[in-house]
């Protein structure tokens, strides 16, 4: 194993959570976002060393991180805009809201603006339908957006 990619407080949390659940696939996810937290995604080497403190395989760990929304397998911006790509907003207007937000960021979904301000990622429901079309800037959830005017979502999404 590449232990040297894993710091020992990373392995220390990961073996917590070996020890917490009943199975090493139970445990996956945690692990996974224990990295996560430290280097702002999953980098291959890093996947590789959590699937062999596991046990489990780095295509099974690859299968969780790339199916799992909060989970990235390539860098990520400062904060990541995650607009909500489900019914309740379709409805409403976010599929105007996404388009506005990629020409006014400059990127599709999935990429980074290059000031690595931005991430721009769809998102299913985000859990606040009545107060639709929404997104996440960071941890902060926007609600009633105007689909036409991405400043204000980039700028209310600017106070964490
Ligand atoms: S559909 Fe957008 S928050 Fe539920």
């Amino acid at each position: 194993m590449n232990a040297t990619l894993l710091s020992s407080d990373e392995i220390t949390a990961i073996r917590k959570a070996l020890d917490t659940y009943l199975w090493p696939e139970a445990a996956a996810v945690d692990a996974l976002y224990t990295v996560q937290l430290r280097h702002g995604w999953i980098d291959d080497g890093r996947l590789e060393a959590v699937a062999e403190l596991l046990d489990l395989s780095p295509a099974y760990l690859d299968s969780l991180a790339t199916f799992y929304p909060l989970l990235h397998r390539k860098p990520v911006g400062r904060k990541i805009i995650r607009y909500c790509d489900s019914v309740s907003c379709w409805l409403m207007g976010s599929e105007a809201l996404a388009a506005s937000l990629r020409k006014r960021l400059g990127i599709e979904e999935g990429e980074t603006t290059p000031d690595g301000a931005y991430t721009l990622l769809p998102h299913p429901c985000l859990g606040a339908c009545h107060q639709a079309p929404v997104a996440m800037v960071g941890d902060r959830l926007l609600t009633g957006l105007d689909p036409a005017d991405p400043d204000a979502l980039l700028e209310e999404g600017d106070g964490d």
